[in-house]
């Protein structure tokens, strides 16, 4: 009766440190996510010169009702159906091809006119927000 009772206690002391044991694995390393494009500085600034004056509710301008201003622009785009061609989203993460940003600035006419509207940017700058959205459209 006696060796039984040392027999489970000790079982028990064993499976607790057992357990402790798979606690210390060191330091969690934090998980690193490598991108090229980052988004408020290569391509926050692209919306700045060339989409901003249509597409800014703070000066009424609400073309398309998608406000791209610095604090706005993130929230407007990933994730969010868009208002003209919905059940689209405007951005797809990782996926350029299906996103309606993308296929507007890329002159595909898939979803209307072409953006900037009555404007021009550079294949440099389209494949900035290429790769953006193919890196996942990180807020970085
Ligand atoms: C001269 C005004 C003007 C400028 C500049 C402009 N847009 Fe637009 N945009 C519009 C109008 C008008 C619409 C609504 C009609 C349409 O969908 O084509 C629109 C719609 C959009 C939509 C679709 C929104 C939705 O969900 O229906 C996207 C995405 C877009 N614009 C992106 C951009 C980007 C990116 C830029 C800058 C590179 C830009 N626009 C510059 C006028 C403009």
């Amino acid at each position: 009766m006696r060796i039984t009772k040392i027999f489970f206690v000790s079982l028990v002391l064993v499976m607790i440190s057992l357990q402790s044991c798979t606690k210390d694995k060191g330091p969690i390393e934090p998980e690193v996510i490598l991108t090229t494009v980052s988004f408020s500085m290569d391509v926050q600034p692209i919306f700045d010169t060339n989409c901003i004056s249509c597409h800014n509710t703070a000066n009424s301008q609400y073309y398309g009702y998608l406000d791209l201003s610095t604090g706005y622009a993130y929230s407007s785009l990933v994730a969010v159906v868009s208002n003209g061609y919905s059940p689209n989203l405007r951005v797809s993460s990782g996926d350029a091809e299906n996103s309606v940003l993308w296929q507007k600035v890329n002159n595909s006419q898939l979803f209307g006119s072409n953006m900037p509207l009555g404007g021009t940017i550079t294949n440099a700058e389209i494949e900035t927000i290429k790769v953006w959205i193919n890196e996942g459209a990180i807020e970085n």
